[in-house]
């Protein structure tokens, strides 16, 4: 790999010894040269964004890296580089097959159901991918098999019996996180198995108080199981010398340093069944952990593309002695796994590194975590059936930098800033000057630019946009992009073509002032191509123009014809984002919108469809409430005491805001009576009362008619 410092010539541009000089001034005061400008033109990349699962929607939190990573894919390939960008769904583990058993489907199924959905989500995101593949694939199968027989044949595979939480109901294995129950620190109740969210305590599992399997309700015992681990310490020398800001951004290099202090730890690298996973060559009943096979899933999708792409070559990408460049865009909280582990597996397998890996921070809304409650929690299809993408991608392009800092989706400034830099500069240009081209020259643009050092200026000041793209500085990019937007304003603001379109004399001299207004109009959408890819072809259907490049800027428009003016993109209306906001709300949120364009009494979406025999597993019967009181220690819970024709329960249902104690003496209503136990600190409850309503003071417990008796079926 041939990693060289920035020099103004690599660009290969023509620009001139001053420009260059600009340019290199600004270069070095942005980016210091910890990780270093590529230089090789043209490069070969192969450019990955993280692994969505394949259990839950593709939300704005997710949208960032897609974002981030497209557009920094689009700009490379506008530059003329041979750029690769793979991803795939992460469709094994745990929450996976028990979202699956939820749904009464093979988890095959909701695999495929889900990565219908993400490649929906992404295609109307513009997110455009390479290749989108499965790490469900017979091609990680192979990559996952290989790789860890070549750590097993290294030595690097450790094998030994531990100790861990199990659920004796459901006969599984438990993951932490599903295990709840009290912070062995604060005391905090309903925490999960790592970590308490109340006082940030890490502990394990069976230090929890009263802890219970949140998949069958039954008390975890412990177990033991035989566990391959990848030796992670050994690598620890090669890992130190490979983790330099040549390929980690300095905060990361940071948190790396710490890790290394602290010592690595092996890693486990097996689960036991059932799972849904690849089964262990050598460890029947054994499974590779999601985490083994995630990352391998971008060797799998890169796999998959070479299969169908004549010329292209899975080894000159991965071999050792690669001169390609592998770059993975990921969040902060995976930074462990990705340059971590998967360097060292990569190495000790004999496959290339990574030449970086790029974290970014996590999304708020509105300043805040989001929120199902707030209504803050978007999926990306909720924001699609609202929104335009693009408003999206230019401002989370306006809001990133190379950092890991959080960046923030306040609506009211997002509807500012797209309305005031997208339509009110850069369309506006257009807008401008388009209709007296249409009117007085037959759409047809002069021979020759009246301000060529203006042009010239424009051009150059591309390369410091592209330096900024480079170091995925897209903030630095947008203010670039959109000074040189206020320029050309100021240009056409002195020049008034309005007023010397009303003076005799001045016909020649408006022509050639909206020809330079619309080549800069046309440098300006060379540059935010990468972020507005659809408003970009409206520009070139409209300049009647090839697909721009980066070097289209080269060469201006003259002499030409464009077709008529049409709007190429609208202002970002209010109400919508209220009404997409309010979409987002989840059932149980009872305040209404501030401006409510949705009834508020909207009924809640029906579920997934279920099988007849879905339904008929449910036992559903008619009792007599003969005993309710309050729970003290939770807000919501009273426990219910049903007679149920003889047989006598205790339930606790959360429905204290809504009756009293005495409200409920004696009186029928419906229990699931097949549901298995749940044990709460309080005690166990022995199925479900059902009630209907969002919430609080809005409950209403179901009831019989009249003549029902206790212990009656319902069918
Ligand atoms: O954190 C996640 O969402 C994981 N599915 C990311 C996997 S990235 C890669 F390793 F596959
Ligand atoms: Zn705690």
């Amino acid at each position: 790999m041939n990693i060289n410092c920035f020099s103004a010539a690599d660009f290969g541009c023509k620009i001139g010894l001053w420009q260059s000089i600009k340019i290199l001034s600004i270069l070095n005061r942005v980016y210091p040269p910890q990780m270093p400008i590529m230089s090789l033109f043209p490069r070969s990349l192969l450019v990955t964004s993280a692994l969505p699962y394949a259990n839950g929607p593709i939300h704005l939190g997710h949208m960032v890296e897609y974002i981030q990573t497209d557009l920094w894919v689009r700009f490379q390939k506008m530059r003329g580089h041979r750029c690769f960008y793979v991803c795939a769904d992460d469709a094994h583990g745990t929450p996976i097959m028990l979202r699956a058993q939820q749904e009464g489907i093979p988890p095959e199924q909701l695999i495929e159901q889900m990565a219908q959905e993400h490649q929906a989500d992404f295609a109307d995101f513009g997110v455009l991918f390479d290749n989108y593949y499965s790490t469900h694939s017979p091609e990680n199968r192979h990559y996952a098999q290989l790789i860890y027989g070549r750590l097993r044949d290294a030595g690097l595979i450790a094998t030994r019996t531990i100790r861990q939480a199990y659920d004796p109901v459901k006969e599984m294995f438990l993951p932490d996180r599903f295990i709840k129950g009290e912070c062995p620190r604060c005391g905090a109740s309903d925490q999960y198995g790592d970590a308490c969210e109340a006082c940030g305590a890490t502990y394990a599992p069976t230090e929890l108080k009263n802890a219970i399997s949140t998949v069958s309700g039954a008390v975890p015992i412990e177990k033991e199981s035989e566990h391959c681990f990848f030796r992670l310490p050994a690598l620890t020398d090669w890992l130190r010398a490979w983790a330099s800001c040549e390929h980690i951004q300095p905060e990361i290099l940071n948190k790396l340093n710490e890790w290394f202090v602290a010592g690595l730890q092996e890693w486990d690298i097996t689960r036991d069944d059932p799972y849904f996973g690849f089964e262990i060559p050598d460890h029947p009943g054994k499974y590779f952990y999601v985490w083994l096979d995630a990352p391998i899933g971008y060797m799998a999708s890169f796999q998959n593309l070479c299969d169908r792409t004549a010329g292209l070559s899975f080894d000159e990408f991965w071999g050792t002695d690669s001169s390609t460049e592998l770059h993975h865009f990921i969040g902060k909280d995976i930074a462990y796994f990705h340059t971590l582990f998967w360097p060292a597996e990569l190495h000790a397998a004999g496959f290339r590194t990574p030449t970086a890996v790029y974290c970014h921070g996590f999304l708020t809304v509105n300043g805040q975590k989001m929120s199902k409650s707030r209504g803050t929690f978007i999926k990306a299809r909720t924001y699609l059936e609202y929104l335009d993408p693009e408003y999206l991608r230019y401002y989370f392009a306006a809001k990133l930098g190379h950092g890991i800092d959080d960046i923030d989706l306040n609506f009211d400034d997002f509807m500012n800033r797209v309305n005031a830099d997208l339509v009110g500069k850069v369309v506006n240009i257009a807008s401008r000057c388009a209709g007296f081209i249409t009117k007085y020259y037959s759409g047809r643009l002069c021979s020759t630019l009246p301000e060529p050092e203006r042009y010239t200026e424009a051009v150059a000041v591309g390369e410091v946009i592209a330096a900024h793209y480079e170091q995925r500085a897209l903030g630095s990019a947008m203010r670039e992009i959109m000074a040189l937007a206020d320029r050309t304003n100021q240009y056409i603001d002195a020049k008034k073509p309005w007023i010397m379109a009303k003076e005799a004399g001045q016909e020649a001299a408006l022509q050639a002032v909206c020809t330079q207004g619309l080549n800069l109009f046309r440098v300006i959408m060379v540059y935010l191509k990468p972020v507005l890819p659809r408003t970009a072809l409206r520009v070139e259907q409209f300049l009647r123009d090839q697909p721009l490049t980066w070097e289209s800027r080269q060469t201006p428009l003259l002499d030409h014809g464009i077709a008529p003016f049409e709007p190429l993109l609208t202002r970002v209306d209010p109400k919508r984002i209220q009404a997409m906001l309010h979409a987002s709300r989840t059932p149980t949120e009872t305040t209404p919108p501030a401006t409510p364009v949705v009834p508020s009494t909207a009924p809640e979406p029906i579920a997934p469809t279920i099988s007849y025999e879905q339904f008929a597993a449910l036992d559903l019967r008619v009792a007599r409430i003969v005993a309710a009181e309050a729970v003290p220690e939770a807000d919501k819970l009273l426990r219910l005491t049903l007679d149920l024709g003889g047989e006598t329960r205790t339930v606790f249902a959360g429905i204290k805001t809504a009756y009293s104690t005495t409200d409920l003496i004696d009186r029928l209503t419906i229990v699931v009576a097949n549901l298995a136990p749940r044990t709460f600190r309080y005690g166990v409850s022995e199925g479900m009362v059902l009630a209907a309503g969002p919430g609080g003071k809005d409950l209403f417990l179901l009831s019989p008619d009249r003549g029902a008796v206790p212990g009656m079926r319902i069918k």
